[in-house]
């Protein structure tokens, strides 16, 4: 909610759920891990095509609340590329002023990789050319019951009244209590649903379902759904002259 420095016309939040990892590998009779190599490959890829386009903030969906119900070797394998293309990427994303952070809850998380998500948020703090938000063990509806818990903690211990609290105090007890709400979500792989992806921040965005799986969307296709995006008539309930 809190925008900084940028004036509000320039922000454009795009977020994205990253389908299709999994049938992208199987249609390639590959392991799903593969398809999941070939994804972190596209993040590097959007996120190079983001700052080219002047996306100033770009959220991705990494992993889920409810992806923990995979086998184990499917979420080790997940948890090992993760912290891989951490300790990959991060240089680069320092160089290209890119500020890095995780919402979710990273309590659930192993000691090496939250240690390596706290390590990269604090290396990129001063760098505003892209707002990268990467949702890892990301579920709005927990997140939505921890914003919950912790505005009752504040009215127990007499920090704040009940009627204090508005959507404006609950956005800003949510984990993007930074950030202002997405303009666009793109979910690829042709599957129209959520998936529990952004489901307060995402009450007013458009929404594009894009058929190529995740380790097929590319720059042109994003390209064209940003122009297509540009001349949409947002109403936000009202009526427009
Ligand atoms: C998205 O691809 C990546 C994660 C959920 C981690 P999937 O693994 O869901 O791919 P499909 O949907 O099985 O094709
Ligand atoms: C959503 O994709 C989660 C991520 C992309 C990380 P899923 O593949 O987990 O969603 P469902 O199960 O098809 O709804
Ligand atoms: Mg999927």
């Amino acid at each position: 909610m809190k925008i900084d420095k940028k004036i509000e016309s320039e922000i454009l939040h795009v977020a994205m759920v990253m389908d299709g990892n999994g049938r992208w590998a199987n249609e390639r009779a590959l392991a799903r891990l593969k398809g999941h190599a070939k994804g972190a490959d596209r993040v590097r890829h959007i996120v190079r095509a983001s700052l080219d386009m002047r996306v100033t903030h770009l959220t991705l969906f990494a992993f889920s609340t409810e992806n923990w119900k995979r086998s184990e070797s499917e979420v080790l394998g997940l948890m090992s590329l993760f912290k891989k293309f951490m300790k990959s990427e991060a240089k680069k994303l320092l160089i290209n002023g890119v500020k890095v952070r995780f919402i979710g809850d990273r309590s659930k998380l192993d000691d090496p990789i939250i240690k390596l998500m706290n390590d990269l948020e604090l290396m990129t703090v001063e760098n505003d050319n892209l707002h990268l938000s990467i949702a890892l063990n990301y579920g709005g509806r927990d997140e939505i019951v921890r914003a919950t818990k912790k505005i009752a903690e504040k009215v127990k211990l007499g920090q704040i009244n009940t009627d204090d609290i508005s959507a404006e105090l609950f956005s800003n007890n949510l984990d993007t209590f930074d950030l202002p709400d997405p303009d666009l979500v793109i979910r690829t792989s042709g599957e129209m649903r959520t998936s529990n992806f952004l489901p307060w921040q995402c009450a007013y965005s458009e929404y594009v379902f894009e058929q190529s799986n995740w380790p097929d969307f590319n720059k042109d296709i994003y390209q064209k759904i940003l122009n297509d995006f540009k001349n949409r008539e947002r109403r936000f309930g009202a009526v427009l002259k």
